[in-house]
């Protein structure tokens, strides 16, 4: 049976391309069934065209206000028929117009272990703070800026010589292997979202990955 993503992105796409090269039409009936951007000529566009997979493009200064955008946006993802929606470097934040629509089928990547460093610049944030460890936070969106529950979290050490630049370099690798395996235990059912009153997520890691890393 399939799985189908609609992935939302603003910039180069390169956790786009992670979820096209390990899972799109390889592992547990995933496919990317739509990519969506609020910034036309983004390099994750031509990522997903080379696909072959559909593109939308949902630019705020087109509609009367955010809401309005999100309608629309969440509109396009109804009608592809889409089981769970993927922020990867999607840099806007969504209305809860939108989220309603959606229980527990968005998550977002963040760049930092979460709740430190939220916001757009998480990787330059923890350099500068001087922690000793950051990595990489999946979690499940609402109304705040990357406060919904954790799904998964790993870690890397920040090393002393590290540039922004270089510290980059690994969580972007990083992301590039927690998204897929996110997105894997979602198609398989392994992911239970918190109860009411609960942040807490469950998650059965307990069968190796299919994904040919
Ligand atoms: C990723 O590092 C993602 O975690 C970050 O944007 C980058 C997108 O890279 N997202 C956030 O900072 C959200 N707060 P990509 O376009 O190459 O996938």
């Amino acid at each position: 049976m399939a799985f189908r993503l609609a992935v939302l992105v603003s910039g180069s796409g390169s956790n786009l391309q992670a979820l096209i090269d390990r899972l799109h039409g390889r592992v547990a009936g995933v496919e990317v069934a739509l990519v969506i951007s609020n910034v036309p000529g983004a390099l994750a566009l031509e990522r997903a065209e080379r696909a072959d997979i559909p593109t939308a493009v949902f630019p705020l200064h087109e509609f009367p206000d955010r809401e309005a955008r999100d309608r629309a946006m969440a509109a396009a993802i109804e009608t592809a028929g889409v089981d769970l929606v993927v922020l990867a470097g999607y840099m806007q934040l969504l209305t809860p117009a939108f989220l309603r629509r959606f229980p527990h089928r968005v998550i977002n990547l963040h760049p930092a272990l979460l709740p430190s460093f939220p916001g757009e610049r998480a990787i330059a944030d923890a350099l500068e703070y001087g922690v000793k460890l950051t990595g990489v936070t999946v979690h499940f969106v609402d109304e705040g800026v990357d406060s919904g529950p954790v799904i998964r979290q790993e870690a890397i050490p920040v090393h002393e010589d590290d540039t922004a630049a270089s510290l980059a370099t690994r969580v972007h690798a990083l992301e590039h292997r927690v998204l897929p395996r996110v997105v894997e235990l979602f198609a398989k059912g392994k992911i239970h979202p918190p109860g009411p009153g609960s942040r807490v997520v469950r998650v059965d890691d307990s069968q190796p990955s299919e994904i040919d890393w």
